[in-house]
């Protein structure tokens, strides 16, 4: 088979949208992805990315829909992670006149990953255009976006952002476009996308969309998922909010249980902070709604767990207490967070234990690791049952992760 859809004439994406991808390197992606890849046909023949390594034939049949392999100049790499430099190797071989276009960086880590020995480069420097006859491309750097030779190119003549991830979706859909699907389940992938992949360099994104809001642009291609082709202004504005770390009305209850005890402590913190919630909702007529959840985490996602956090004012933690430590599901959940550095929220720890102690321990001790303030000085405990007074002092945090996530959430909002 071969694919590929037209952007302008003589503008195509011919990469490979793969349904079948369920784990990304632990990101879940259960909708599945696509490693975009553009050709642009001028006096030029420019490839802009590939796809991941084993896509390669499907990116060469789509090439060679369009133009013989042999005229092709340029490929075009923005970024040396594999999902898009994976068949450049392959592209390097079929396309014998190509040139490799790249920034320096770029160039230095294609050659960590392949023996580029026998490869032809042209580097670009920042802010360097690459003329293709009638239309051109402008390689801006965007350090940190999320690897450091990552770039962008922009192409004035179509008001075109090849934006690579940025803006980027994990979305197999046979439209191409944002404006034909689900606007909204488009965001809420871009979303988690930003959260997984992108969270730890807020403040690199949110120079980019500086750089950004002073392009005149009309069409959107990201690496990943749908193009954008409206919406501009509340893309940006979404981008900015989660590069910014701003809180939405939101609670998190994320606990792992053995025998139910961690688990009723979980449900009455989700209840106090729901209950609070409705008092809230009584008191701020009109105003959004507190959005309280409860998650198991061996039952939901990293991928989720982190998309939920990324805008949470409160979060709790709940483990029980396995072999003098906590549960490993909670133990990844934290040192995820660890690295993906979401703007503090208020916390809580809790758990239970038999004999032993050191479930509900460690996890204030990570939660003062990832310097999110902790609603108290010791995690709240229970021995084996969570007893009446377990379940008060449950109730009472839960109340109070609500009450703090409100307040975060209107701090934002002055
Ligand atoms: Fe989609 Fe950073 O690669």
């Amino acid at each position: 088979m071969n694919l590929t859809t037209e952007l302008r004439p003589g503008i195509d994406q011919v990469g490979y949208v793969d349904y079948n991808v369920r784990d990304f390197h632990s990101y879940d992606t259960r909708l599945g992805a696509t490693y975009n890849a553009y050709l642009i046909r001028d006096e030029k023949v420019a490839l802009i990315d590939t796809v991941k390594a084993p896509f390669a034939a499907q990116l060469k049949r789509n090439v060679a829909s369009l133009v013989d392999l042999e005229k092709v100049d340029y490929l075009v790499c923005l970024h040396a992670e594999l999902d898009h430099a994976g068949a450049l190797a392959a592209m390097v071989e079929a396309c014998p006149n190509a040139t490799v276009v790249c920034g320096a960086k770029c160039k230095d880590a294609l050659e960590g990953f392949f023996d580029v020995s026998n490869w032809k480069f042209q580097i670009v420097a920042p802010n360097e255009s690459l003329s293709l006859g009638k239309r051109s491309l402008t390689f801006v750097p965007v350090p940190m976006v999320h690897w450091p030779e990552s770039t962008v190119a922009y192409m004035p003549e179509e008001k075109i952002l090849f934006s690579n991830d940025a803006f980027g979706q994990h979305l197999a859909t046979s439209e191409r476009f944002v404006d034909e699907c689900d606007v909204a389940k488009v965001f809420e992938e871009a979303k988690s996308y930003y959260a997984n992949i992108v969270a730890p360099y807020g403040r690199q994104v949110l120079n980019v969309l500086k750089a950004a809001s002073g392009l005149d642009i009309e069409l959107i291609a990201p690496a990943h998922g749908l193009m954008w082709r409206d919406r501009f202004g509340e893309l940006m504005e979404a981008y900015a909010a989660w590069a910014s770390g701003t809180y939405a009305p939101k609670v998190l209850v994320i606990y792992d249980t053995m025998w139910q005890s961690t688990e009723l402590m979980a449900e009455e913190i989700y209840a106090g902070a729901v209950e609070q919630s409705q008092k809230i909702a009584k008191e701020n007529p009109g105003a959004p709604r507190l959005d309280v959840q409860l998650m198991h985490c061996r039952k939901t996602t990293l991928t989720r767990l982190a998309a939920e956090a990324l805008d949470a004012g409160a979060i709790a933690f709940g483990s029980p207490t396995l072999n003098a430590h906590l549960m490993p599901s909670v133990a990844s959940v934290l040192a995820y967070f660890q690295g993906l550095k979401f703007r503090e929220k208020t916390s809580v720890a809790f758990g239970s234990f038999g004999w032993g102690v050191g479930g509900p321990e460690a996890i204030q001790k990570a939660l003062a690791d990832l310097k999110y303030p902790a609603l108290t000085e010791a995690p709240i405990k229970a021995k084996q049952r969570p007893d009446a007074e377990a379940l008060a002092k449950c109730r009472e945090a839960g109340a109070n992760l609500a009450n703090a996530a409100w307040e975060r959430y209107l701090g934002d909002k002055k």
